[in-house]
C-alpha cells in the first residue's frame, strides 16, 4: 500500500527526520526503512525517527495510516528499538479485518506511516524499585516493549541477570524474537553489556519445541527456575523485578501468581516489584 493520495492532498515539505530530507506529504510523517514477514500473521517494520522524539525504552506511541475519509486510523505501538537508535523499530500483528493492520501489512519501503510522537507508557526501568534480577514476560506481540528494553545498556547497568520468557502458539511465531536475541552478544554497541546476563526462555504451546508450555504454569510448576538453573523455585521480592507484556487474561493470571510471591504492582509515580502493559485491546 502506498498512500500516493497524500502527496496530492496534503504536500509540505520538513526536514526532521533521521533519514535523508525528503518531501514529506502529512504532519507527523515517518518513512519506512525496511520491512521484514515473518508468519501470515506477524511483521516487522522500521521507519525514520523524528529528530524531536524522545522516549524511554519500554514506551509506546500512536502509529497509523489516512482512513478512507480523511480521518487517520490509529493504534497503539510499542517502540520495539531501544532510545538510543536513530530509527524506529515496530513488531506487529496481521489482523486480517483489522482497521490498522489489515493495511498496514501491506507497507512497503519508502512508504509513510503516521506516528505521533507522544511517548506514553509503564513499561519503564524507572517504573520498578532497585533489583538483582529482572523478568521480561510476554505472549505473542508483547515481546515488543522487550525487543527495545533488552538493547538497552541501562537494563544491564540495573540488573545482575535479565530473563526473557516469550510464549507464542508456534515456533516460526518466536522467530523475529529468538533472532533478535541471538544476536546481541556479537552486537558490535551493545554487545558487551548483554555478556552472559540475558537468559531467554522461549516456549511454544501448540507445537513441539525445546521448551513448551504457557508461561504461568512454567512459573508456578518451578519448571522455568530448574531449566536455568536459577537456584530458587520462586521470584523473591527483594530482588527479582518483573514486566509483563501480553493479552488481559495473560497479565491477570501473571499478576495473580506474582502478588502471591509478595511482589507489587508498579507505575511511574510509584515504583514497585513490578509493572504490566497490555499488548492489545479486546
Ligand atoms: C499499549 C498498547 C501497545 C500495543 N503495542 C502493539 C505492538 O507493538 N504491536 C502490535 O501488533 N500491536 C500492538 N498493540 C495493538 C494495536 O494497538 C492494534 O490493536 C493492532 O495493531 C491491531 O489493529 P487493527 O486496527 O488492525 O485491529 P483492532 O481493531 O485494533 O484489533 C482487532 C482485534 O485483533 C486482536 N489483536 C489486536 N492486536 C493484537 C496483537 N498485537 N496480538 C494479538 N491479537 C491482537 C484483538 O482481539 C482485537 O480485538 C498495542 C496495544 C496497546 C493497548
Ligand atoms: N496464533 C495463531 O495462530 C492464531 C491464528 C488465528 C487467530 N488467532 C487469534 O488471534 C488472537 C491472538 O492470538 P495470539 O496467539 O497472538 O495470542 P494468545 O491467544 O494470547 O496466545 C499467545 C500465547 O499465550 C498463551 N496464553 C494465552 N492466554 C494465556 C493465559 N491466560 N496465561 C498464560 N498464557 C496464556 C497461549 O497459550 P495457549 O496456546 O495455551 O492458549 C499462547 O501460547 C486470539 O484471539 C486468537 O484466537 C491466533
Amino acid at each position: 500500500m502506498r498512500p500516493v493520495a497524500w502527496n496530492s492532498m496534503n504536500q509540505q515539505t520538513a526536514v526532521t527526520d533521521s533519514a535523508a530530507p525528503r518531501t514529506k506529504t502529512l504532519p507527523d510523517a515517518q518513512t519506512v526503512t525496511e520491512v521484514r514477514h515473518y508468519t501470515d500473521r506477524l511483521f516487522y517494520f522500521r521507519t525514520t525517527r523524528p529528530r524531536s522524539l524522545r522516549f524511554r525504552s519500554g514506551e509506546f506511541v500512536m502509529i497509523g495510516l489516512p482512513g478512507e475519509n480523511g480521518k487517520p486510523i490509529m493504534r497503539a505501538y510499542s517502540i520495539a528499538s531501544p532510545s538510543w537508535d536513530d530509527g524506529l523499530d515496530f513488531y506487529s500483528i496481521k489482523v486480517q479485518d483489522g482497521p490498522l493492520t489489515s493495511r498496514l501489512q501491506h507497507i512497503k519501503e519508502g512508504d509513510e506511516i503516521i506516528l505521533r510522537p507522544k511517548p506514553v507508557g509503564t513499561l519503564v526501568l524507572d517504573a520498578l524499585l532497585p533489583g538483582k534480577r529482572l523478568w521480561f514476560l510476554a505472549t505473542g506481540t508483547g515481546i515488543a516493549p522487550f525487543a527495545s528494553l533488552m538493547r538497552d545498556p541501562e537494563t544491564y547497568e540495573q540488573y545482575d541477570e535479565v530473563i526473557m520468557m516469550h510464549t507464542c502458539r508456534e515456533v516460526a511465531e518466536l522467530d523475529f524474537g529468538r533472532q533478535l536475541i541471538e544476536s546481541l552478544p556479537e552486537d558490535p554497541l551493545i554487545g558487551e553489556f548483554v555478556g552472559d546476563k540475558l537468559k531467554y526462555y522461549p516456549t511454544t504451546t501448540r507445537e513441539e519445541s525445546k521448551w513448551m508450555g504457557r508461561v504461568t504454569d512454567n512459573l508456578t510448576s518451578g519448571k522455568v527456575f530448574r531449566d536455568l538453573g536459577l537456584g530458587a523455585e520462586q521470584m523473591d521480592p527483594a530482588t527479582d523485578r518483573a514486566m509483563v507484556c501480553g493479552s488481559l487474561d495473560f497479565n491477570k493470571d501473571v499478576m495473580a501468581i506474582m502478588e502471591g510471591w509478595g511482589l507489587r504492582e508498579g507505575a511511574n509515580s510509584e515504583p514497585a516489584e513490578y509493572v504490566v502493559e497490555k499488548a492489545f485491546v479486546g
